[in-house]
Parts: C-alpha cells; sequence; structure tokens
C-alpha cells in the first residue's frame, strides 16, 4: 500500500488514540480541515466503533483488519475524494442521508433554502401542503422539508434514474416512503397538477467557471447536478416555463441560485409573470435564494 510505505503509520500494536492523532497529523499536513472531525469520522467507519468508545477504549490496539480499511479511505481522501463519499453518507439538516457517485453531496448552503421554505409552510398553516423538488438529487430538500412538516405530501423529480433510486432509499430511511413518491423525468414534464412549495436547486455552475471548481467537487460530484450551461442559467429558464401552470394560488417557490445570478433569475421569473421576487443571503452573505410567491 503506497501511503503504508510513505507513512509508517500503523506499525505493529498502535493505540486507537494514537491512530486517531496519525491520522489528523496526516490529514492537517495535505491540508484536508477540519483534520479532527476527518479522523474521528475515518476512525470510526473503519472500526464500527463509536466517539464515546473512542473515549473508553482508546489505550485498545488499532486491529490488522481495521487499520487496512483505514488505509485505504485516508488513500482515498487524500485523492481529494470528500469525506461523505468514502463513508456513504453525510448529514443534511439533521438527517442522516445516503450519499452514493450518483447524486450531488448535499451542502450546508442548502439548508438556507429549507429554512425559507419551512417558514413560508409555518407562515401558511396549510393542513396537507403538497411540495414538489425538481432535481430532487439525493432527496435531501424533499427529506428535509417532509421530517418537519408532518401532513405534508412530496414528489421528487431527476433526470438521473440512479439519483431517483437514492432519494427513494433516502426518504425510506427517513421514514417519509408514505407521504412521498418519486419520478424519473427531465423537470416538470410528466408532472401535472398543483403544489403549494416548489423548491429546486439546479445545476447552475456556468462553462467557464468549471477550472475553478474545487477537485472535490469536480472529480466527484455528478456533471449532471453541476453545470448549467454558458451562463450557468439554462435550467431556471427550462423550470420558469412550467411554474405558472405548477403554483397553487398562495404558493412559493424556492430556488438556491449561485452567487452571481440573483438578478438574472429574478429577471427569467420575472418573464414567466413572476414579480416581486425576494432574494436571501446565505450565512457567508452571498445571494444563495430567490423566492417568488403566487399571490
Ligand atoms: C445541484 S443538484 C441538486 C440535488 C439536490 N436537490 C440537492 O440540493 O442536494 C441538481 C439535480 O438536478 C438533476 N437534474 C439535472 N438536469 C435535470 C433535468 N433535466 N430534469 C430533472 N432533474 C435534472 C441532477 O441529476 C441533480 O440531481
Amino acid at each position: 500500500m503506497k501511503l503504508a510505505k510513505s507513512f509508517p503509520l500503523f506499525s505493529a500494536s498502535v493505540t486507537l488514540g494514537q491512530a486517531r492523532a496519525r491520522v489528523a497529523a496526516v490529514l492537517a499536513a495535505a491540508g484536508k480541515e477540519p483534520a479532527a472531525l476527518e479522523s474521528r469520522l475515518l476512525l470510526e467507519d473503519a472500526t464500527g466503533l463509536t466517539s464515546l468508545d473512542f473515549v473508553i477504549r482508546a489505550d485498545e490496539t488499532l486491529g490488522d483488519p481495521q487499520a487496512a480499511r483505514l488505509l485505504i479511505s485516508l488513500e482515498r481522501r487524500l485523492r481529494d475524494e470528500p469525506i461523505s463519499r468514502i463513508l456513504g453518507h453525510n448529514d443534511f439538516y439533521g438527517l442522516d442521508l445516503i450519499v452514493t457517485r450518483d447524486v450531488l453531496d448535499p451542502r450546508a448552503d442548502t439548508e438556507m433554502l429549507v429554512d425559507r421554505a419551512l417558514a413560508f409552510l409555518r407562515e401558511r398553516r396549510l393542513s396537507r401542503p403538497k411540495i414538489l423538488d425538481l432535481g430532487t438529487g439525493s432527496g435531501a430538500i424533499l427529506c428535509a422539508v417532509l421530517h418537519a412538516t408532518p401532513q405534508a405530501f412530496g414528489l421528487g423529480v431527476d433526470l438521473s434514474p440512479a439519483a431517483c433510486e437514492v432519494a427513494a432509499k433516502n426518504l425510506d430511511r427517513c421514514g417519509l416512503a408514505s407521504r412521498s413518491s418519486i419520478i424519473c423525468g427531465c423537470w416538470a414534464d410528466a408532472i401535472s397538477g398543483c403544489f403549494d412549495l416548489i423548491v429546486a436547486n439546479p445545476p447552475y455552475i456556468a462553462r467557464p467557471e468549471t477550472a475553478a471548481l474545487a477537485p472535490e467537487v469536480v472529480r466527484h460530484d455528478p456533471a449532471l447536478a453541476l453545470f448549467g450551461g454558458e451562463d450557468g442559467l439554462d435550467c431556471y429558464r427550462l423550470l420558469a416555463r412550467d411554474f405558472g401552470r405548477l403554483l397553487a394560488k398562495g404558493g412559493a417557490i424556492f430556488l438556491e441560485i449561485g452567487a452571481r445570478q440573483a438578478a438574472s433569475v429574478v429577471e427569467i421569473l420575472s418573464s414567466e409573470g413572476f414579480r416581486d421576487a425576494a432574494v436571501f443571503k446565505d450565512h457567508g452573505g452571498r445571494d444563495r435564494v430567490v423566492t417568488v410567491r403566487n399571490i
């Protein structure tokens, strides 16, 4: 194993505590931060132990099979694979969701869209709101909104059959299968009816921005989830054409956007008759969500 030769990390009788410290040091040296957290997650995954076990059993020896598994994971991380893809799951809005190579790794920034959508649903107090998630991917947004809204029903759509499978598994994993459905198709082409809440985090990276993407993103998130054409706005243009027929009276649309796309997306929505758009910033102060209502 390459890494084993370069770093004598796990020579005979290394303890769990030492292994954790050494993995953290290797990660930190490679600029993988937060190294201590990533080390803990990789160790827990390799050993099947919990955080508490690591406190209580820090002096126990790391077994050979566990060390081998840990080295493989560490090598993957050093080759820029995101930690969630190595572990096969990630936290989104407090839910532990399956993440595979076929879906976008759900981002913390997208939680902001969920916050806004939930605030809208609380304000509307509908007895059984209907929710549509276009480009559902892992189902992250749909899972989070349905989980926090017990009477709601949700429909998720994705073009990728593999992503649809992951979304269905995640809805099931969150106990939401009976209140949701997943359809494989192109945006709203196969959808009829009206929805009280429409959410979408479409691919919005402009082609010229590809070179600036982090290796974690460009090598590991599916291209179908990332790129929105030359100016990044292709999907908003396609989606906006259907919003008029899909949005119920009193309903709202929440769209995640790239940091410099607010004005363009507001204009696209306006050209489809949706005036009075509002733009919300994320915790980093960047424009992140555009919303319009059908008043
Ligand atoms: C940026 S990802 C968002 C995934 C998820 N909603 C999230 O926020 O983590 C965009 C998603 O749109 C899907 N997608 C791309 N083109 C599509 C199309 N024409 N119709 C439906 N879904 C599409 C991709 O497969 C991908 O899952």
